[in-house]
C-alpha cells in the first residue's frame, strides 16, 4: 500500500539569523520563502523568539500577507506571542518550549506538567482559525495529553535521534529510531496528525520518511546550510527527493 505523500515545511529562520548579523534587510526571509515554494516546500515555517534573534514581527506580517502556502507559526506559549497568532492567523500554530538562553530549541514542550495553563491556549488558537500543533518528545506520556488537549497534531523532536546519528553512536541512534517510530505510530492510532523536525538532514530525513505515520517534517538549519553549497532549490530539491525515495519503499 501506497502511504500517503509526506510534506516538507521549510524553516527560514536562519535566513534571517544571517541578515541579522549585519543589520540591514538582507538577505531577505520573504525572499527566501517564496523561492522555497517554488522549489516544491508544502508550507513555511518561522519561529518568533521572544528575544527576536532571527524573525521579527515585521517579516511575520509580510509572511501572513504575502505567502501562497500555509504557514506554521512556531511560538511559546506566552501572551505576547498569543496575541501575535490572533493577530496573523497563520494556518498552523506550532507550541515549543522556549528558554532565553538555549542556541535552538532543546527538548520537547513539558505538556504533562503544563496542562492546565495550555488547555486554554490551545482553544485560543483554534478559536483564531489555527491548526494547533505541540512540539513534543516522542514518548506515550505526552502524546497521550495532547490527544485529551484536543491538539489535531503533534510534532516529535527529532533532535536525540539525529544527535545519536551525527556522534556515530550507533546503539543510541537505533533505540532513539525506535522510540520516534512507536511514538508516531501511537499518536496516529489515537488520531493525531504526526509530524517531525529538528536536526533532520537528507540521511535522516530519507530514513524517517519510511515511517508511514508521519505526515510532515520541518527542515530549516540544514536546509539554510546546504543552500551556501548549492542554492536553495537545489537543496529543497535534493530534500524532497530524499523524502520521496524514504516513502516509496514503504
Ligand atoms: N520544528 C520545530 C518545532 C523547531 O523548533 C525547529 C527548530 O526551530 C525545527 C522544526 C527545525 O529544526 P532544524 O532547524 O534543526 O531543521
Amino acid at each position: 500500500m501506497m502511504a500517503e505523500r509526506l510534506r516538507l515545511g521549510v524553516n527560514i529562520d536562519h535566513v534571517a539569523t544571517v541578515r541579522n548579523a549585519r543589520g540591514g534587510a538582507l538577505p531577505d526571509p520573504v525572499r527566501a520563502a517564496h523561492l522555497a515554494i517554488k522549489a516544491g516546500a508544502d508550507g513555511i515555517t518561522a519561529h518568533l523568539r521572544e528575544d527576536r534573534r532571527h524573525i521579527r514581527d515585521e517579516d511575520m506580517a509580510r509572511f501572513a500577507a504575502e505567502l501562497t502556502k500555509p504557514l506554521n507559526f512556531e511560538m511559546a506559549a506566552t501572551d505576547e506571542m498569543m496575541a501575535l497568532a490572533e493577530r496573523f492567523r497563520p494556518h498552523a500554530a506550532c507550541l515549543v518550549p522556549e528558554k532565553r538562553e538555549e542556541r535552538t530549541t532543546e527538548g520537547g514542550l513539558d505538556v504533562v506538567g503544563q496542562q492546565a495553563q495550555l488547555a486554554p491556549r490551545i482553544a485560543r488558537l483554534k478559536a483564531a482559525g489555527c491548526r494547533v500543533s505541540l512540539f513534543i518528545e516522542p514518548d506515550e506520556a505526552p502524546i497521550a495529553v495532547a490527544a485529551k488537549l484536543g491538539a489535531p497534531v503533534v510534532e516529535l523532536h527529532t533532535g536525540s535521534w539525529c544527535h545519536a546519528v551525527a556522534d556515530g553512536d550507533a546503539a543510541k541512534a537505533e533505540a532513539e529510531f525506535q522510540r520516534l517510530k512507536s511514538g508516531a505510530a501511537y499518536a496516529a492510532g489515537l488520531g493525531i496528525e504526526v509530524h517531525a523536525g529538528h536536526g533532520l538532514d537528507y540521511a535522516t530525513a530519507r530514513k524517517l520518511a519510511a515511517v508511514p505515520a508521519f505526515a510532515e517534517f520541518n527542515i530549516g538549519h540544514f536546509l539554510i546550510g546546504e543552500a551556501i553549497f548549492v542554492g536553495l532549490e537545489a537543496a529543497i530539491t535534493a530534500m524532497r527527493q530524499a523524502m520521496d525515495e524514504g516513502r516509496a519503499a514503504i
